[in-house]
């Protein structure tokens, strides 16, 4: 279907696609004006799964071809105190998966584990969707993409 839109109109989707956010559907900004759209701030939950997204993306290339992994950055664990879009708490099945991910992305790097590569590199993959599928549905056309067929 995306193949018959027009160049413009692809590129509008992707625009869409970068801001979705997962309380976007709130109504109190509606009246917003152009100039506070752009001035739109992303919650630092937001900031840090893009950071997550972009970890990822490198790892996938450095896998497939072969070049030496970079370790996981530190200021990932801040995924279980960072504020949420609209200050929301998270929620249960959050706090139940923030640890799980943090362990399988740090796996993905263990020199010391033996398991497949690409197999543990999917298995936390699995879990960003798996956290998604309840907690914020948006993304996960892309995250899909990070998965090594
Ligand atoms: C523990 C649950 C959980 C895990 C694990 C998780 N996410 Fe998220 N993700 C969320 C939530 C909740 C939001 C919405 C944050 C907000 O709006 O403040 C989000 C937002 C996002 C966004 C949109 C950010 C934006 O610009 O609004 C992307 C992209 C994303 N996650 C990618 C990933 C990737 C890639 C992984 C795994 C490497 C991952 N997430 C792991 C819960 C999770």
């Amino acid at each position: 279907m995306v193949y018959y839109l027009k160049n413009s109109h692809f590129l509008g989707l992707l625009v869409l696609l970068v801001f979705w956010s997962c309380k976007s559907d709130k109504k109190e900004d509606q009246s917003s004006s152009e100039k506070e759209y752009v001035m739109y701030q992303p919650s630092e939950m937001a900031v840090l799964m893009q950071e997550f997204y972009d970890y990822n993306e490198q790892l996938k290339k450095e896998i497939t071809s072969g070049n030496e992994l970079t370790h996981m950055p530190e200021t990932f664990k801040a995924i279980q105190t960072a504020e949420m879009t609209d200050s929301a708490d998270p929620s249960k099945i959050f706090k139940a998966y923030a640890p799980v991910y943090l362990q399988t992305q740090l796996r993905v790097t263990d020199s010391l584990n033996t398991e497949d590569l690409k197999t543990r590199f999917n298995d936390n993959i699995n879990i960003c969707l798996s956290c998604h599928k309840t907690e914020c549905v948006g993304p996960i056309p892309r995250i899909k993409k990070l998965l090594i067929q």
